[in-house]
């Protein structure tokens, strides 16, 4: 058997030899990786030179085996190296904790002078604004919000609506046509043949959406702009429920003294058919505000709004209603338009350049 003392001798030199490296341990300029990576390493050098396993604790074992008389001479040899070996790695491992912990407050200190950044919160485009607030309005009343395509065939766009062959509407002038005779809808009346396909009658639906014309860019033209439709098909629906509808939404949109006007006009898709205007919500009517020509209405007192009219027989026939029993009305309108008097914008094209600093006025 080896004799105890050199087999102590050994243990303490073969520690010795593989915490050298430990032994005069500089950080300085090393990185926070680095001193991570060397903690791991003394971390396993701990493990096999401590504890109940390490070949130190087996030389403990070894006191009842020498002579009684080196016993306590060969105790105290074992427990000084053994303390030896705990206390160096105990070094180690303060000065590289110390160094993690100043590494990591150094880079994650926070300087309380620097400049605040806010954080920039986005919002919705103006014409999106106004179409949800209307929206709410008809969700309110029972509408249904309807949504669909953009790029239609002619009987669509044209045919179903009543708008015959040789109407100017149809003119390539007005309306895009993708190379396969597809049109990008001129008009969101397309909607009204889609939901009646769709769900039949009774119906009440708002369609909002763009439409597009061949319009060349002015400050009151974009060859794409939105509007919206709405429907209402039922039994026994008259102008008065029309005339009743438009004047209750644009009194909750502008006010209750809000008055609306219908004026006789024509569309194809409607008979009897009108326009309507309603009263300036600048100048409540008067056409003048503090002495001066009132801007919105142009000193009208009326702003113009959209088409409306009662569903012309043809079109109810084109979705299998039969006219007889069924009645409603339907009006459309330009959001962008409306959305430009209400905030004075007298260039509409203003609202597709999405210029923010133009943009952030309106939320
Ligand atoms: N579609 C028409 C246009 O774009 C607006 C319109 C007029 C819609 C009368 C309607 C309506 O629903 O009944 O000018």
């Amino acid at each position: 058997m080896q004799d105890p003392q050199e087999q102590v001798t050994r243990i303490r030199e073969a520690f010795e030899q593989e915490f050298g490296r430990f032994a005069d341990l500089s950080l300085n300029g090393g990185s926070l990786a680095d001193a991570e990576a060397l903690l791991r390493e003394i971390n396993e050098l701990k493990l096999r030179h401590t504890g109940k396993k390490s070949e130190i604790a087996g030389a403990m074992k070894l006191v009842g085996k020498v002579a009684p008389e080196e016993r306590a001479v060969f105790g105290q040899l074992v427990q000084s190296v053994e303390k030896g070996i705990v206390s160096r790695i105990g070094l180690v491992e303060m000065k590289l904790n110390e160094f993690i912990s100043n590494a990591k407050s150094d880079s994650e200190r926070l300087d309380v002078t620097l400049p605040g950044r806010r954080p920039r919160v986005g919002h919705l485009h103006p014409i999106t604004i106004l179409r949800q607030r209307i929206e709410d309005i008809f969700v309110s009343m029972g509408y249904a919000i309807e949504d669909d395509r953009e790029i239609e065939t002619d009987y669509y766009n044209f045919d179903a609506l009543n708008i015959p062959d040789g109407h100017p509407a149809r003119e390539s002038q007005d309306t895009f046509y993708t190379t396969d005779g597809f049109a990008l809808r001129s008009q969101t009346s397309t909607v009204q043949i889609r939901a009646m396909e769709r769900r039949g009658v009774p119906i009440r639906i708002l369609a909002p959406g763009r439409v597009f014309r061949r319009d060349t860019p002015d400050m009151t033209h974009t060859p794409m702009f939105h509007q919206l439709e709405g429907l209402c098909v039922d039994k026994g629906i008259t102008m008065a429920h029309l005339k009743g509808t438009v004047t209750e939404w644009l009194k909750r949109l502008f006010g209750e003294d809000t008055i609306t006007r219908f004026r006789p006009s024509y569309f194809p898709f409607t008979e009897p058919s009108a326009e309507f205007d309603f009263s300036c919500f600048k100048c409540n009517g008067t056409g003048e505000v503090k002495g001066e020509r009132c801007r919105p209405c142009k000193g009208s007192a009326w702003i113009e709004l959209g088409g409306s009219g009662m569903v012309h027989p043809n079109v109810l026939k084109a979705v299998g209603v039969d006219p007889n029993v069924y009645s409603g009305f339907a009006f459309g309108f330009g959001l962008e338009r409306m959305c430009s008097l209400m905030y004075s914008l007298d260039d509409i094209r203003l609202m597709f350049d999405n210029d923010v600093r133009f943009l952030e006025q309106f939320r």
